[in-house]
């Protein structure tokens, strides 16, 4: 890879952490990132992650070991909280040895950033953070870094943007902790941004979803360039006893019909046949099932096209060496005109 020496100075302590080229991640996609597209970020110089999703342990096993055929460089494992086996699968990852682990989804339940530091091969724990109270909490039990992510990215998304949540943690917490910024960056000039701001780096998804290597479904991919920043829209919660985590995603016939699951999901806890618990994880499965139709189906119309609203400066696949070296420029032009 060329040299960016500005950019890189700014981004050492996070490529440090990751054990990669650059500090720049790309973040997990469920459906969308298996090993093919994990292993070519972690190749080009990225770090890439793999989307457990709703995987059980086994169905890991192999996906992180395909993808150590296709890599000798380091790359996570995103494992959501409220998985009902994620202690099972935490060994999965120990046993493989995966370098770091990202816990998703929710505030980590107990013992298990013990047990994703404690085992055999110790891993690092990167954490999300959706306040600063809670950021501030996560580092003390033990993660080593931090995701923050704002409401300008795909799929599961909080209420707060990316510029706010950067102004009010990186000030407070980034001399002293590893932080990386995501949502809504399409461009190296806004990373440069960031990484002036203190973070230690960058996590993009939307923007790595329809790379070449991708194996998303051609006409998700076509979806993704034909659609501006304001298509990609944060679902709406129609229940107020169901509280369901917002999801972004282009506007579709699979919308609308998620209203009807989040209807059909509160009839049945009023009826008191699901605890609250399981309804959301019934709106959990619902939502990677709508995913895999338009990722791996292109079902485009019935399925979810979940995309952040930099999917408007997207405009045709690109492998992923050419969009890294691309952002790296863009962050290192900017950096320099300073
Ligand atoms: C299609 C899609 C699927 C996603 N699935 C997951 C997931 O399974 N777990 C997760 O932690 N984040 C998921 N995300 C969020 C990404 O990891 C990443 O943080 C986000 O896309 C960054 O914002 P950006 O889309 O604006 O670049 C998903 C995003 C997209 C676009």
């Amino acid at each position: 890879m060329s040299s960016y020496p500005k950019t890189d100075r700014l981004m050492q302590r996070g490529a440090d952490f990751l054990g990669s080229e650059t500090a720049i991640l790309c973040g997990a996609m469920s459906w969308v990132s298996e090993r093919n597209l994990v292993s070519a970020i972690s190749n080009a110089g990225g770090f890439g992650v793999i989307a457990c999703g709703a995987m059980t342990p086994e169905l890991l096993e192999t996906e992180i070991a395909e993808t150590q055929k296709l890599t000798d460089k380091p790359f996570g494992v995103n494992l959501i909280t409220m998985h009902p086996q994620l202690f099972d699968l935490i060994e999965v990852c120990d046993k493989a040895g995966v370098s770091h682990v990202v816990l998703a989804g929710g505030i980590p339940p107990k013992g298990s950033v013990e047990a994703i530091k404690g085992g055999a091969n110790p891993a690092k724990v990167i954490c999300f953070a959706p306040t600063l109270a809670l950021a501030k909490k996560l580092l003390r039990s033990g993660a080593d870094a931090l995701v923050i992510e704002g409401m300008e990215a795909g799929g599961h998304i909080g209420p707060v943007s990316t510029s706010v949540l950067a102004q009010e943690m990186l000030p407070e917490l980034a001399e002293d902790h590893i932080i990386f910024v995501a949502g809504g960056i399409g461009r190296g000039q806004a990373i440069a941004g960031y990484l002036e701001m203190g973070a230690a780096g960058v996590q993009l998804g939307t923007r790595f979803a329809c790379a070449s290597e991708s194996i998303a479904h051609p006409d998700f991919k076509k979806a993704f360039f034909r659609a501006n920043a304001r298509d990609a829209v944060a679902s709406v919660q129609v229940d107020a006893r169901l509280p369901v985590i917002p999801v972004r995603a282009l506007k579709n016939k699979g919308t609308e019909e998620f209203t009807a699951k989040q209807r059909e999901v509160a009839g049945t806890l009023d009826r008191e046949e699901i605890a609250m618990e399981e309804a959301q994880l019934q709106i959990e499965h619902y939502w990677a099932g709508a995913l895999r139709r338009a990722v791996i189906d292109g079902d485009v119309e019935n399925g979810s096209l979940m995309a952040g609203q930099s999917v408007g400066m997207l405009k045709a696949e690109e492998p992923v060496a050419d969009i890294i070296q691309k952002l790296m420029a863009q962050s290192e032009e900017a950096l320099s005109r300073r």
